[in-house]
């Protein structure tokens, strides 16, 4: 358990309020909704699906914690009490969240400009996508000391503050700045840490160091992250004292312990749900989508982002199509892609070009009843999502580089038959874990990735079933819950070291 009251802080909230239906003001409303009837709209709520906020939900339900996060949803203040806080799940209310508002200035300049337009690429190794647009980093800036000020109100002495990704790199400073002493703060940093010549390309970079070095514990996917962001504070911050072999870096009278922890997934949640599929709904899903019933299956699962390798699975796709016509007809491909970060142009540009893609490949290869690839970027919940990973006879995870991806993981814990083929990129966190057994890419070698997805689907049986079981006892070893057994030793660890040098 949580060595003391746990407070997970991120950008992204772990559930949105949302008006039913009845959507935004229309001209015959006569441009704005009278209070009440305001006060008469229904109000949903949208459950995380994937990613960390849907991995941390259960942690955070067990430990009766408090999340503190951006609150986005259009009716996410109409059901939060007057320090803007909610008991989470509805019914169920297991934890509070803590809900920040933040003004649209605010988050085009923190969220869709610094995080990003900065960080994002920088991280991900993609420098000439940054764009540095002036205030941007002083809102960053504002918008992390409102999480610090919200932390503040909550944070008690035995406190584990706990906070997530790359949102929020100064946030660990001014909060070790205002909570009591012996409050633990802990940052898991979601994505890669790029190499010291990436990173000098960072504007303010000095500051995120800094910002983040007020963390007792630092947390990345893999060893490499770690060791990357040592050098660059080794680099970049001549003040500080860094131990290469302990992984810890002295700096400003505080000292950060910085590990490697890959993060699992609820693998037993998701073999659960997979065993439970209704089959209803399976051909629903598949004849919405056009699919033949007994097609081999092929399936991307992905937020439509220039990391995640869409356009290159696509040309790999079209080259297994043009090498193996007797597949024509025999397999489809289904991609789902879930619209992300869409007021940056980057992003518009990417999805559109996804876009084409699929219809140009179509139209290649379509016959009078059959496509190659069935498109969508439709919402799907974990129930329709299970459904799929069940299933699919191959998944196909290629980001061109992920700091773990936790879809990988999903899949192999959802594959109950034990018969699928995952087929994986080597530029992901997942590999470390998974890659032995996983059908390796390289994303951008077209030809070798045409050629594994070949192997992938005439792969014998028992081969399928041998790799599969060893892909299911690591997933199921490294879930979740040892993830977070791990984070609480550290905690718990970082706690003892401190009160014996105090
Ligand atoms: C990645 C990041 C998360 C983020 C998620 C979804 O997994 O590491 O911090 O929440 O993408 O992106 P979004 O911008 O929609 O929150």
């Amino acid at each position: 358990s949580c060595p003391g009251s746990l407070i997970v802080v991120s950008n992204r909230q772990p559930y949105r309020h949302e008006y039913d239906d009845a959507g935004p003001p229309t001209e015959t409303d006569g441009g704005a909704r009278s209070s009440a009837t305001a006060q008469t709209r229904s109000i949903t709520v949208d459950e995380p699906t994937g990613g960390l906020t849907a991995g941390l939900d259960p942690v955070v339900k067990r430990t009766d914690g408090t999340w503190i996060a951006w609150g986005d949803g259009e009716a996410d203040f109409d059901v939060t009490d007057d320090r803007n806080c909610v008991a989470v799940p509805p019914g169920e209310e297991d934890y509070t969240l803590r809900r920040l508002d933040l003004s649209e200035e605010a988050v085009d300049s923190y969220y869709y400009g610094f995080s990003n337009r900065v960080l994002w690429p920088l991280c991900h190794g993609f420098p000439d996508l940054i764009e540095d647009r002036s205030n941007d980093f002083e809102w960053y800036r504002t918008v992390n000391e409102r999480f610090a000020d919200a932390v503040a109100d909550h944070a008690t002495a035995d406190a584990v503050i706990w906070l997530q990704d790359y949102h929020l790199a100064l946030a660990p400073r001014m909060i070790r700045e205002s909570v009591p002493a012996g409050t633990t703060v802990a940052h898991f940093w979601h994505i890669p840490w790029p190499s010291p010549p990436t990173f000098r390309q960072c504007p303010a970079g000095g500051r995120v160091l800094e910002g983040l070095l007020g963390n007792d514990l630092l947390g990345f996917h893999v060893e490499q992250y770690a060791d990357r962001f040592l050098e660059c504070v080794d680099r970049f911050l001549p003040t500080a004292t860094v131990d290469h072999e302990r992984r810890t870096v002295r700096y400003d009278g505080g000292r950060t312990r910085v590990v490697a922890t890959p993060m699992g997934v609820d693998a037993a949640a998701y073999d659960r749900d997979a065993r439970s599929v209704d089959p209803d709904r399976l051909a629903d899903l598949l004849a919405e989508y056009d699919i033949a019933p007994d097609t081999t299956l092929g399936l991307g699962l992905d937020r439509l982002d220039y990391t995640k390798g869409i356009p290159e699975r696509l040309a790999a796709i079209e080259r297994f199509f043009e090498r193996n016509p007797g597949w024509r007809g025999e397999f489809t491909f289904l991609q789902k892609a879930t619209p992300s970060r869409t007021d940056i142009e980057t992003y518009q540009r990417h999805g559109d070009l996804v876009r084409s893609e699929v219809q140009r490949i179509n139209r290649r290869f379509e016959t009078a009843d059959w496509r190659p690839i069935a498109y969508t970027e439709d919402y799907l919940s974990t129930d329709d999502i299970c459904t799929l990973y069940r299933r699919a006879d191959a998944m196909v995870v290629s980001p061109l580089v992920d700091g773990m991806n936790l879809v990988a993981q999903e899949y192999v814990a959802a594959s109950v038959d034990g018969d699928d083929t995952l087929v994986l990129s080597d530029r992901t966190g997942a590999h470390e874990r998974l890659g032995s057994h996983a059908l390796t890419i390289d994303p951008i070698d077209t030809d070798g990735f045409a050629a594994q997805l070949e192997a992938a689907l005439s792969m014998p049986a028992h081969e399928r079933r041998r790799r599969m079981n060893t892909l299911r006892q690591r997933v199921f070893t490294g879930d979740l819950e040892s993830w977070m057994a791990t984070q609480f030793d550290w905690f718990r660890r970082l706690r003892d070291e401190r009160g014996r040098t105090d």
